[in-house]
């Protein structure tokens, strides 16, 4: 038995007193079988106030709001307090066409020190507790950046992990995997099918299984977001916008505000503006459907499955929006909403931000980016606003998208045909393109 936390069932209070009985009882709640426990500390929350004023590694700086008891489990490669960085070129445009002063700052989960990805914060967290509570095996099924992490940080763990992706994956994706040692069965379906297969494979094997978007593992490494933007930024945000695929992002905002609120009374969440790409996109769906009704009783339930998605960004393709009903809800509350961003922006947009910033964003990052413009251009956002855009991979997660970044080459045979260029003449057509056509 311990003190530091202890997991409360979402649906029917029941306390699982620690995460080794969270896997001895198979990940769910022996009353009511919910999936969705949450962790609760006895750590007093004014020393947060503390060290929300001090310089952090890592996320494990929040170690007393963790579900890990000794330190000396930790596996960190320095992720999830990674510099929010100020985006002028996003509020200069935002000044210019719509007339509003925003401040837009963006956290770049590109530059996490595992694999680069926003999936890092589940990754270390995963592979502390497992090395704890002595997990040596594990199964995840997943779109490419949960299991990369996921393999990375236990692979430094040596526990074994067995992943299974969907046909369409990103090779670099499944290439990182098999490097780090772990197994990867490619299944011959989507990601639906692939979450199929490997639950038979964990009750087969009695291997532990991620349990997806609301696992208290990924979602109290998550939730340390808000405890990070309390942390670096001047101005809680008024508005959060991430590409979304399962939801884990969103459901950890909510808990870390309830958390901090405990000495931030004042504190709410964003309004969440949550971005999906046109290839896969069940949830602006049925929020869309759901907003032009009225948002009827019970519309979260109501929400479309799309087999097979064609998408170019299969790292968000959750075509079984499973967590939808708790989505909504959340968006609902913060006066947020879904937006949809069309796919033949990706490469535009991509482009733009590597010209204006210097940076090179992974499509689902892309996804988010463009998503900032369809908010503008659908009017929410507001004057004196603060917006947050959670960036959540780098260019290293899709080489191939990379490759379709050129755009200034010229082939030559004599240096007559080569002459200097004035790298502005560019800007007028990446915005064009971007966010003009
Ligand atoms: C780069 C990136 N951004 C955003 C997301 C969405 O995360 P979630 O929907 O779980 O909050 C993912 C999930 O796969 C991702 O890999
Ligand atoms: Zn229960």
């Amino acid at each position: 038995m311990q003190n530091k936390y202890h997991l409360q069932c979402k649906q029917c209070n029941y306390i699982t007193p620690n995460l080794e009985a969270w896997f001895e009882q198979g990940q769910k709640c022996p009353k009511c079988h919910s999936k969705w426990s949450e962790a609760w500390y006895e750590s007093d929350y004014k020393q947060l106030l503390e060290l929300i004023k001090t310089p952090a590694k890592s996320l494990w700086h929040y170690f007393p709001f963790l579900p890990l008891m000794s330190e000396k489990h930790i596996i960190s490669k320095n992720e999830g307090t990674v510099p929010i960085e100020r985006w002028t070129f996003l509020e200069e445009f935002a000044k210019k066409q719509y007339g509003l002063n925003i401040n837009v700052h963006v956290c770049r989960n590109d530059l996490n020190g595992g694999t680069g990805t926003f999936k890092d914060l589940g990754g270390t967290m995963a592979a502390s507790v497992f090395s704890e509570i002595g997990i040596k095996q594990y199964c995840i099924a997943s779109t490419g950046n949960s299991a990369t992490a996921y393999s990375k940080y236990l692979s430094l763990a040596n526990i074994s992990c067995s992943v299974f992706m969907p046909k369409d994956t990103i090779k670099a994706s499944e290439a990182t995997i098999s490097a780090c040692g772990q197994q990867v069965f490619r299944v011959m379906g989507d990601y639906a099918k692939a979450k199929e297969i490997a639950a038979d494979y964990s009750k087969a094997h009695n291997i532990p299984m991620s349990i997806g978007n609301v696992d208290p593992i990924r979602v109290e490494a998550k939730k340390t977001m808000v405890f990070e933007w309390l942390r670096q930024m001047d101005k809680f945000p008024d508005v959060y916008i991430q590409s979304v695929s399962g939801g884990t992002g969103p459901i950890a905002i909510d808990k870390g505000v309830r958390e901090a609120s405990t000495v931030f009374p004042e504190l709410k969440n964003p309004r969440m503006l949550l971005v999906q790409s046109s290839g896969c996109d069940p949830m602006v769906q049925a929020w869309g459907k759901a907003e032009s009704e009225g948002f009827p009783e019970g519309f979260e339930k109501v929400y479309p499955i799309i087999e097979n998605p064609k998408t170019d960004v299969p790292t968000l393709a959750t075509g079984h929006p499973y967590n939808y009903p708790i989505l909504a809800k959340l968006v609902k509350n913060s006066g947020g909403s879904f937006v949809r961003m069309q796919e033949s922006k990706l490469v535009p947009v991509g482009k733009l931000v590597a010209y204006e910033q210097g940076v090179l964003l992974g499509p689902a990052s892309v996804v988010c980016v463009a998503g900032f413009f369809n908010a503008l251009k659908e009017n929410l956002i507001k004057n004196g606003e603060t917006v947050l855009l959670n960036t959540g991979e780098g260019i290293n997660r899709a080489p191939e998208f990379l490759q379709q970044m050129v755009y200034t080459t010229r082939d030559v045979h004599h240096v007559e045909e080569c002459s200097p260029h004035s790298i502005d003449d560019f800007r007028a057509q990446l915005w064009e393109d971007a966010v003009m056509r």
